[in-house]
């Protein structure tokens, strides 16, 4: 079932009455990834909700928001089959009733790094509408959970954050990244790669690769060499790669040319590929 407004989810939502609900945020386009998403949530629920909406907030590149693909038909099919009962798919006027949001969420120092770092206001405005989604998909009573991927990794933790600081009644669950054969993270971004861009966006894997194979080896990670990989990609240009702390984010002192790593990271990569940005990460 799809659904447009708030008042048809709330109505769809109390008319199943479930004791468990399990809902995942979208912004379409979807792939293998949120298929995953949908499978997990499946089977952890009686009730499975999914949104697609193209929130307008966290683009910080009007060009970026525009060049979103977007085919709901194929979302909502592809959300039917993975066994989603109810596809909320709001008007930005359905979310956003009172125009832009006055009031704001802050994703504080966590929202600085990294990714915030690059694209100011992208985290404070994902949470605006995290925020908001969570609560039109509540079910007010019995078990809810919602899910996220973790290849938006800095993300994830920003919602875990405001789940707890700000007291949500939802457990949060995530899924790891799918990637395709060759080991490209799905992202729907993909989508407006051409071939010769797919094949240079290997190297983020590759990287990644290479430096989790040392940490499993407790070798030095000589982080300088995965960044040598991309130095022979023209088409990529590297924004960060970086290992950190899994649960503070922060980068890892030793960063990481020497001494045998030991213990747990986090390796995150952001670059632009000609004009698309994509994200990848991987535990140590
Ligand atoms: O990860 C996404 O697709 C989006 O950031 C989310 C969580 C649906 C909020 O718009």
């Amino acid at each position: 079932m799809i659904v447009q407004t708030r008042d048809e989810l709330k109505t769809a939502i109390a008319q199943a009455n479930p004791q468990t609900l399990g809902f995942v945020p979208t912004m379409g386009a979807l792939h293998e990834g949120h298929a995953r998403l949908f499978a997990k949530a499946r089977t952890e629920n009686e009730l499975v909700v999914s949104s697609v909406f193209v929130n307008e907030l966290q683009f910080n590149d009007a060009q970026d928001y525009a060049n979103y693909p977007r085919d709901l038909d194929a979302d909502v099919q592809l959300a039917a089959q993975a066994g989603v009962d109810i596809v909320f798919a709001p008007r930005a006027e359905e979310i956003y009733h009172a125009g832009m949001p006055l009031i704001r969420l802050n994703s504080g120092v966590l929202g600085e790094l990294y990714e915030g770092a690059s694209r100011p206001g992208h985290f404070d405005g994902m949470l605006a509408v995290v925020a908001k989604l969570l609560h039109l998909a509540d079910p007010r009573q019995g078990e809810y959970r919602a899910y996220f991927g973790q290849k938006d990794a800095q993300q994830l933790a920003l919602i875990r954050r405001m789940v707890a600081d700000l007291d949500y009644p939802v457990q949060l669950r995530s899924v790891p990244i799918v990637r395709s054969p060759e080991g490209l993270a799905l992202s729907s971004r993909n989508a407006l790669l051409n071939a010769e861009e797919l094949r240079a966006a290997l190297v983020l894997h590759r990287a990644i690769e290479l430096i989790s194979g040392r940490a499993a080896r407790h070798e030095p990670l000589n982080i300088d060499d995965a960044l040598g990989l991309f130095q022979m990609e023209p088409l990529v240009e590297l924004d960060y790669f970086v290992v950190v702390d899994p649960n503070t984010l922060q980068e890892l002192a030793f960063n990481c040319q020497d001494t045998p790593f030991t213990g747990q990271g986090l390796v995150l990569v952001a670059a632009k590929v000609g004009n698309v940005r994509l994200i990848d990460n991987q535990p140590i």
